[in-house]
């Protein structure tokens, strides 16, 4: 048993974005069809058409926003394909997903998502095979109230009031999948698409914000990750600027090569080779944020008076991130993967990587909900698990919209880690504590220094008997999380034990 240190410090002013715990779902292998959804029709218990044991534990997360179609799959995605009642068959080969798209899941039904799990829907726009008008055309359909065509056909397909969609992926990874473009190519496709967006009225007559984003680099190449935001800005800053809201970066946590394991068996060196490479992501944030501020300041200042000069403004977002093992590859459903403990210490890393630079990133989707790579929720037949990954996010909720809380804790290195990294916001007085037991063997007694006398809410660890352990079809509950209060030791002090390789969260009253 090793003991590590938590010193809590003062409340800062930084609020964490609830949209950090946002979702990413795409036609892709078994994540939509066949996984969330089923079709009303399906012997598999749904509700309206989406399967009941997916739809009822995700809405309970109430994820902040959900991305769609894709990914990959929205660079060749015809939003007319799935509206209405006589869908064409279209062929699926995203990704190996190989198979025939029966375009039953379509923007109607993606909206009815949303409101049923209460997301804000973000639509990635076709823009490597799509044009300039259907993109505009899109956006007519979901958000148009005056009656015309398009609105019309929206109401005849069962949407009356118009969804009032305010955001907008203008490509997905153009640098590769997305039409191997260079920054300047894209920027220039970019500023067509996005002066070409309709604008519209909510329903009190104001304007409906619309939020443009702009696709990103790939996270994982520290070369071209930089000259790819450096460039982008560079050719937003010539003449005048398109709107632009938000960056949307890409980083993976690759677990390929010649060193890669597989997910649900490693030893210790895989552990700690896995957790390290989610926390890379940390120093990606940092350096985009610092070039995104860098490339805003050389934007010229507008001449004449007409428009007032407005400082320009781009947050930066991560609209995929996650695991991704080496036999996701070849598994089907394409990228279908196993989600065991080690996966479920990574998303809480990283998770607390995200709160920690809250002042840097507004946005996070996780790739992807359902069956694919990093997913929440594992289906196979009528069958569905819930992944150790899903019950991070159950516990981290209640960081939304919280306050960063100063922390420091004093831990033993294991594994070239500290052997517990902790996080912790304030909301509504309460303190909540997520601690991170790193440690692929050893468990943790941690003392808590709140420093000021509090009562304890709740405290919960997620934890397995091995930290290969998952959450298998025949074994669904084997990682769950259970109580594990902490106890008092002192004045605004407590303690409590970690075991190995462990997430914890710890609320109290002050
Ligand atoms: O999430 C799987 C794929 O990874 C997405 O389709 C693509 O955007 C990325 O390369």
């Amino acid at each position: 048993m090793q003991t590590v240190s938590v010193h809590i410090g003062n409340t800062t002013q930084t609020v964490i974005p609830p949209a950090l715990h946002s979702q990413f779902i795409e036609h892709l292998g078994s994540c939509i069809t066949g996984g969330l959804w089923v079709g009303k029709e399906s012997a598999i218990p749904n509700i309206e058409g989406f399967r009941k044991d997916v739809l009822e534990p995700l809405a309970a997360l109430r994820p902040p926003v959900i991305r769609w179609p894709g990914g990959c799959f929205a660079d060749t995605y015809h939003w007319r394909d799935g509206i209405g009642k006589d869908r064409p068959v279209t062929f699926n080969g995203n990704f190996g997903t190989d198979r025939p798209e029966d375009n039953t899941f379509g923007t109607d039904e993606f909206m009815r998502l949303c409101a049923l799990t209460g997301a804000e829907p973000w639509l990635n726009i076709n823009l490597m095979s799509g044009t300039v008008r259907e993109a505009a055309e899109w956006a007519e359909y979901v958000n148009r109230a005056e009656p015309t065509a398009l609105s019309a056909l929206r109401r005849k397909n069962g949407s009356e009031a118009p969804y009032g969609v305010k955001l907008w992926g203008i490509g997905n990874e153009v640098w590769a999948g997305g039409g191997n473009m260079t920054p300047e190519d894209y920027v220039s496709l970019y500023r067509r698409f996005t002066s070409a967006m309709p604008r519209f009225k909510t329903p009190d007559g104001s304007p409906l914000p619309q939020y443009f984003i702009l696709s990103g680099p790939d996270g994982n190449k520290p070369k071209e990750r930089v000259n790819w935001t450096r460039d982008l800005f560079a050719a937003l800053a010539r003449y005048r600027q398109p709107k632009l809201d938000a960056l949307d970066l890409h980083f993976y946590n690759w677990n390929v090569g010649p060193e890669a394991d597989t997910e649900d068996r490693f030893d210790e060196a895989g552990w700690y080779r896995v957790l390290k490479g989610a926390l890379e992501i940390e120093t990606v944030i940092r350096e985009q944020y610092a070039l995104i501020e860098e490339g805003l300041a050389r934007f010229p200042a507008p001449e004449g008076d007409l428009f007032p000069a407005q400082k320009p403004a781009c947050r930066l977002i991560i609209g995929e991130w996650g695991n991704w093992h080496q036999p996701a590859f070849a598994a089907r459903p394409a990228l279908w993967q196993q989600c065991a403990m080690r996966d479920a210490v990574t998303s809480a890393l990283t998770l607390d990587v995200f709160h920690r630079n809250a002042d840097k990133l507004s946005a996070a989707c996780c790739a992807q909900t359902v069956n694919v790579l990093n997913s929440l929720f594992l289906t196979e037949g009528d069958r569905t698990v819930l992944t150790p990954h899903y019950y991070v996010y159950r516990m981290y909720k209640p960081h939304r919209g919280g306050k960063l809380v100063e922390i420091s804790a004093s831990a033993p290195e294991t594994g070239g880690l500290p052997a517990v990294m902790a996080l912790a916001s304030e909301k509504d007085g309460v303190v909540t504590v997520n601690l991170v037991c790193t440690s692929y063997s050893v468990p943790c007694r941690a003392e808590i220094h709140l420093g000021r006398e509090a009562d304890v809410l709740s405290g919960e660890t997620l934890s397995a008997e091995k930290p290969t352990d998952c959450n298998t079809f025949d074994e669904p509950f084997r990682v769950v999380p259970h109580q594990n209060l902490p106890e008092k030791a002192g004045e605004g002090k407590f303690a409590v034990t970690l075991p190995a390789g462990s997430v914890s969260v710890m609320r109290f009253q002050v």
